[in-house]
């Protein structure tokens, strides 16, 4: 992670994989007995992936992301059972239309990403919300704090995760 970070550190975003205090809090949102698709959005190595596997019924409800292509294959050794995309996560409005999803667990970059990118992600996964999908996400600083208040969505639960490095604050949205 270190080596992906000094070679492109805007997509990156950390030196360090997110703990698994960290996962076990942005997915402590999905139901186990989730039946749609479950969303995570810049997987890395995997390290969210672990814990929200934990919490699914059947490895094959999870589609991930990731667009760096060296960390799309060490994700592949690791989760050989699990969907992954190598793709952009900007496109996720059109790759996913129609498409029923219970959560959508982010793990972007998002201080690193120019706001208006940010935003434009953050529209999609409205977008493709339903009643019953969670929108969970962080940041490093208080980035998400106003984002019920600027969108049409309501904050349903937040904590401070502090066994990560760095520190982390974890935001969960629905509809
Ligand atoms: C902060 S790291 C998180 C990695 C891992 N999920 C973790 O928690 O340790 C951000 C990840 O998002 C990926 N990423 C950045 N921009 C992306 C984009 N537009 N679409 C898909 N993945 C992206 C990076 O390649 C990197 O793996």
């Amino acid at each position: 992670m270190l080596q992906r970070f000094l070679k492109s550190p805007r997509t990156i975003g950390s030196i360090t994989p997110s703990s698994a205090f960290l996962g076990r809090a942005l997915s402590e949102k999905i139901n186990q007995k989730c039946s749609n698709s479950v969303l995570e959005l810049g997987a890395g190595t995997g390290p969210i992936t672990a814990q929200i596997l934990k919490r699914l019924p059947s490895p094959e409800l999870l589609t991930c992301l990731e667009v760096n292509q060296q960390l799309c294959s060490r994700f592949r050794a690791s989760f050989p059972d699990v969907n992954l995309l190598e793709k952009d996560c900007r496109e996720i409005g059109t790759l996913f239309a129609g498409h029923k999803i219970d959560n959508i667990v982010s793990s972007l970059p998002y201080r690193s990403l120019p706001k208006s990118t940010t935003d434009t992600i953050f529209e999609q996964k409205i977008s493709l919300s339903n009643s019953q999908t969670v929108i969970s996400i962080f940041s490093y600083d208080f980035l998400f704090s106003d984002y019920h208040r600027r969108y049409p969505i309501r904050l349903i639960d937040s904590r401070s995760v502090f066994l990560n490095f760095p520190p982390a604050k974890v935001y969960h949205f629905a509809l």
